[in-house]
């Protein structure tokens, strides 16, 4: 945290007017980067959050509790918080924009960087990095018609010989983007092969506006190095986010006591049982709780029984028997004491 001498805290960077209190940011991740796991990621140190992205479509229609209007839930006291959508038509991500700023978004982001079939192939998500003209009239117009900073997110380009970020991200600003973020990879290369960080120092060395770098950075260690390497104003984790918020405090998953794996747990799941009510947050849960325990030498009967309840109190009592069975052979060191899991209901 970065603090003036009067111990006040400073902004790392601002997106247009708007200040950022931290230098690590939680990336969207449909599936994932719901409201329970950004208050999580929020608590340990994310200091802006997105929302998974929404088709524009969905958001022109009649509002309703579907699974798109609820990925723009959010908590009351969660700034900055970006609504990331999605489209290829300028005038319908326009009007979709408009139709959600009673939800009081900070910041509207465009996905430019979504490389599925079903996005790309109909020139929305990263299939918007060939249409040039079409970035220019979608970030003139949004610029223009609508009270918040818009951003996007992109990649580095279509493929190997389309690497256009470079012309992209100057038309972005040209028309009024405040921020970039870029994950250092083609739509082609999906999630294969090395981020190009290189690309991230040359998108920075180009353009005035903040950039946040994005791509395989796994531990704390890479927050740094991306940050020294590239110049990047702030670093966005995806994947190594997944059952391990506590990157967001530059902690190293593999040095913690399995107790602190328990109370993220405890945390996450109280999250998850509040906000989408029980079972279906047991349900939900599944899923990450697979990725906490991963590379943790755990009794596969144990895993098993936990990942089949959906019965949160019985899922909770297993967790204690997983703590003693922690404390018995030694590995453990803190106990979870308040955030016992049988507080959890
Ligand atoms: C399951 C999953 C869902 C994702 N959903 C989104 C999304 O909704 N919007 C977006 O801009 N990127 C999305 N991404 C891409 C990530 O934001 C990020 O760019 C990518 O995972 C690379 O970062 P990493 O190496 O830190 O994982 C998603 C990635 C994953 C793995």
């Amino acid at each position: 945290m970065q603090m003036n001498t009067a111990g006040k805290m400073l902004p790392y960077f601002h997106v247009a007017s708007l200040p950022v209190y931290g230098d690590v940011i939680l990336a969207p991740m449909a599936g994932y980067s719901d409201v329970p796991y950004r208050a999580l990621c929020r608590a340990y140190g994310s200091a802006m959050h997105y929302t998974e992205f929404v088709p524009v479509e969905a958001l022109l229609g009649r509002r309703s509790r579907n699974r798109f209007w609820m990925r723009l839930d959010r908590q009351p006291d969660e700034h900055p918080m970006v609504f990331q959508i999605f489209g290829d038509d300028a005038q319908k991500i326009l009007r979709a924009a408009q139709n959600v700023l009673d939800l009081e978004p900070d910041i509207i982001d465009i996905n430019m960087g979504c490389s599925t079939r079903q996005v790309s192939g109909r020139g929305a998500g990263v299939g918007m990095m060939p249409q040039p003209e079409l970035v220019c009239e979608t970030f003139n117009l949004l610029a223009r018609h609508l009270p918040v900073p818009v951003t996007g997110k992109i990649r580095l380009g279509w493929d190997a010989t389309q690497q256009n970020f470079l012309e992209i991200g100057q038309i972005m600003v040209e028309n009024g983007a405040a921020l970039i973020a870029i994950h250092g990879r083609t739509k082609v290369q999906k999630y294969d092969g090395r981020a190009n960080w290189d690309a991230i120092a040359a998108l920075k060395q180009a353009v005035p506006v903040p950039i946040i770098g994005n791509g395989d950075v796994t531990t704390p260690a890479d927050i740094e190095h991306m940050k020294a390497y590239t110049g990047c104003d702030a670093v966005m984790i995806g994947r190594a986010a997944i059952g391990n918020p506590r990157i967001f405090a530059r902690q190293e998953k593999e040095k913690l006591p399995f107790s602190e794996i328990l109370a993220a747990i405890c945390l996450h799941l109280r999250e998850m049982l509040a906000y989408y009510g029980d079972p279906q947050g047991l349900i939900r849960f599944r899923k990450h709780l697979k990725q906490y325990v991963d590379g943790r030498c755990l009794p596969e009967a144990t895993l098993n029984q936990l990942l089949q309840t959906d019965d949160a109190r019985r899922f909770c009592r297993i967790l204690l028997d997983m703590r003693d069975w922690k404390v018995e052979t030694g590995d453990e060191t803190t106990p979870i004491s308040n955030r016992h899991p049988s507080s959890l209901l």
